[in-house]
């Protein structure tokens, strides 16, 4: 079985579409929405609309740059959740439409579960079991993968996600959102050990992010109070320490799950993934505890359909479909 497959994700503030052919990613095209960065993170609304946009342009672009026409496909897949109810009934509404009127099936994809399981579409692939530290602007995992569709979360954030630590702490040094990857470029030039934000302790293998949001809220209130160019004059210290003790929060719990569980495959998915310092901190890991480490490709470490087409072969694979009648979970467990 080699199914073509046109797969939409639409969960958060990217609206991108992809076509699979013989569990291939042919095509992968992303419209990123610029309109939230005044806002400090995502308008659901203002996310809605700029998917209703842009979901035709970007499937006829997906569907001409690999050569497949809407007769040729086997299947139409979305995102059904987790992620923000409105925009994810845009993809949804638009994936049954198409699936109806071509008369072929339709396959909802967990959002989580195709961030890990865009470690498929290149290699080097991981092995099963592996581990994958799942990091994103809205969830923060450790999950235990056993085949392409079992896996099991096994720690996770108590409260905020990395992603948001990120971008909250960002937007504290008035920076524009997404902060994530600008808190990582002024990182690169700054001594990541001027500053010490604390670790929380929460159960064994979860996180909590709230605690080190809070320190650094007050941190910043009280050096600006002695200074008022602090930021300005600081700015890569803070942000290179402030990303190695998020960092650090990620894999004290990695590097404890890999020997709970004895599994030395540790994969990581989702947009924090980007993230250089957690890169250069996994390859260093990798020789200490030996580990095999696999980082996804730029392309596929932040939403994009590429992972869901690539979840959605599996699905296909498994016969694994949706009844037309199904609708979106922003709330999705595995
Ligand atoms: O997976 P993703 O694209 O969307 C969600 O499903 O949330 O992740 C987006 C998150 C944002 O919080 C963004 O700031 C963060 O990933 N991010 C980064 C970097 N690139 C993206 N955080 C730190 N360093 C980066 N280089
Ligand atoms: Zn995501």
């Amino acid at each position: 079985m080699n199914p073509i497959i046109l797969a939409i994700e639409s969960s958060c503030d990217e609206t991108s579409a992809a076509i699979i052919k013989k569990g291939k990613v042919l095509n992968n095209i992303i419209a990123t929405q610029s309109v939230h960065e005044n806002y400090g993170g995502v308008v659901p609304e203002l996310a809605s609309r700029a998917h209703q946009q842009n979901i035709v342009p970007v499937v006829e672009e997906a569907l001409k740059g690999s050569g497949v026409n809407k007769q040729d496909l086997d299947a139409v897949a979305f995102t059904k959740g987790p992620g923000l109810l409105g925009a994810l009934l845009v993809g949804s509404s638009f994936a049954k439409s198409l699936a109806q009127g071509l008369n072929i099936p339709l396959i909802g994809v967990n959002h989580m579960q195709a961030h890990i399981l865009a470690h498929f579409i290149d290699d080097p692939k991981p092995t099963f079991p592996f581990l994958c530290l799942t990091v994103s602007g809205g969830h923060t995992q450790i999950v235990s993968v056993k085949d392409y569709l079992d896996m099991e979360i096994v720690g996770e954030t108590q409260d905020d996600a990395v992603g948001e630590a990120f971008d909250k702490s960002a937007k504290l040094l008035d920076l524009p959102y997404p902060g994530g990857p600008l808190i990582d470029k002024y990182a690169q030039n700054g001594n990541a050990h001027a500053f010490d934000f604390p670790d929380s302790e929460v159960a064994e293998l979860d996180f909590s992010f709230s605690g080190i949001k809070t320190a650094f809220l007050y941190f910043l209130r009280d050096r600006l109070k002695e200074d008022q160019n602090f930021i300005k004059n600081n700015l890569n210290d803070i942000c290179a320490s402030l990303q190695r003790c998020l960092v650090n929060m990620l894999t004290k719990r990695l590097i404890k799950a890999s020997k709970k569980y004895g599994i030395k495959e540790v994969a990581i998915a989702g947009g924090v993934s980007a993230n250089s310092g957690l890169r250069k901190r996994l390859d260093e890991l990798a020789k200490e505890y030996h580990w095999n480490v696999y980082i996804p490709d730029f392309e596929y470490c932040t939403d994009n359909a590429g992972m869901i087409a690539m979840a959605a072969h599996y699905k296909y694979l498994a016969g694994d479909f949706e009844p037309l009648t199904t609708s979106p979970d922003p709330r999705m467990k595995f």
